[in-house]
C-alpha cells in the first residue's frame, strides 16, 4: 500500500489553475523528487500532503485513509507523523537552537525535561550539529540553519519527511551535505521522502524516482536514468535549462520575468 496517494487532485487560486489532475503514489521507504519550474505548483502539492491546502477536486490518502476531508483537530494529530522542512528553513530567531528543535516535542509529546534534552541531542547529532544547542539561529550559516530545521523536522520520528527546496541558496558543497543527510535519513530512519527542488544534481542524487510537474500535470515519472533518456520537449527544456519561445516572447514584449 502506498504511504501517500493523490488522486486526480485539482487546485485553483482565483483564476489560476495550478493543479489540473495530479495522480501519484508515494511508496514506503522511497524518496520521490518533484521537479518543475518556479510557480509550477510543487509547494502546493506538499501542502496538500500535509493538509495545509485542501483540493478543489480529487482526494488525498495517507496509508489508505482519506485525509483531505478530515477535520483540523484530526490533522493536528496526524501531522506529527510528518516532518516538514519548509522552503525558507523558518527557525524561530528568538529561540535557541535547542529550543527550536525541542519545539514540536514540547508541543506534542509528554516527555520530561531530561528526555527532551536527550532527543534534541540525538537529532542534532543526526545532522552533525550536536553541541550548538545554546546558539541562536542568527549565529549560524545558511547550511547550518537548514540542518537545524531538519533536526526539528525529524524530532518526532516522522514516517514521511517533506523537503521543500532543501538545497536552494546553498553553495554546491553545502548543498551536497544536505543531499547526504537526506540519504542518511532514508537509510537509518527508513522514512518515505518527498523532495521538491529545481536542483537537478540534488534530484539525481537523492531521488529513487523523479516526477516533473508542468502545466498542472505530471509530464514525467521515472528513475533519474530515465529522465536523461526522456525525449519529451518540455522535460528536455527543463533539464537542459533552455527557455521556450514563449518564455522569450514575454521578454521581448514587456521585459517580463
Ligand atoms: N495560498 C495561495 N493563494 C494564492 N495563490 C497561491 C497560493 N499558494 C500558491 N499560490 C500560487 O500557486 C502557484 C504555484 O505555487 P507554488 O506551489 O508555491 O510553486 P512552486 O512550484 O514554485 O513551489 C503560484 O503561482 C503561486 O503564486
Ligand atoms: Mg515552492
Amino acid at each position: 500500500m502506498p504511504v501517500i496517494r493523490l488522486c486526480d487532485v485539482h487546485k485553483s487560486f482565483g483564476r489560476l489553475d495550478v493543479l489540473k489532475g495530479v495522480d501519484v503514489d508515494l511508496r514506503p521507504g522511497e524518496t520521490t523528487v518533484v521537479i518543475g519550474e518556479s510557480g509550477a505548483g510543487k509547494s502546493v502539492i506538499l501542502k496538500h500532503i500535509v493538509g495545509l491546502i485542501r483540493p478543489d477536486r480529487g482526494s488525498v490518502h495517507f496509508r489508505g485513509q482519506r485525509v483531505d476531508t478530515i477535520g483540523e483537530r484530526e490533522w493536528a494529530k496526524l501531522r506529527t507523523r510528518f516532518g516538514f522542512l519548509f522552503q525558507l528553513g523558518a527557525l524561530f530567531d528568538s529561540l535557541t537552537v535547542g529550543q527550536n528543535v525541542a519545539f514540536p516535542i514540547v508541543e506534542h509529546g509528554t516527555y520530561s525535561k531530561g528526555e527532551i534534552e536527550k532527543i534534541v541531542a540525538d537529532k542534532l547529532r543526526m545532522v552533525g550539529l550536536d553541541g550548538i544547542q545554546s546558539k541562536r539561529p542568527v549565529e549560524l550559516s545558511g547550511g547550518q540553519r537548514k540542518r537545524v530545521a531538519l533536526a526539528r523536522a525529524i524530532a518526532l520520528d516522522p514516517e514521511v519527511v517533506l523537503y521543500d527546496e532543501p538545497t536552494t541558496g546553498l553553495d554546491p558543497v553545502r548543498a551536497d551535505v544536505i543531499n547526504e543527510l537526506i540519504l542518511k535519513l532514508k537509510r537509518e530512519l527508513r522514512v518515505t521522502g518527498i523532495v521538491v527542488t529545481h536542483d537537478l544534481a540534488s534530484a539525481r542524487k537523492v531521488g529513487d524516482r523523479i516526477i516533473m510537474l508542468h502545466g498542472g500535470k505530471f509530464v514525467f515519472d521515472g528513475s533519474p536514468q530515465a529522465l536523461d533518456r526522456c525525449r519529451d520537449e518540455r522535460v528536455r527544456r527543463f533539464v537542459e535549462g533552455r527557455a521556450s519561445q514563449e518564455d522569450l516572447r514575454s521578454l521581448q514584449n514587456r521585459g517580463g520575468s
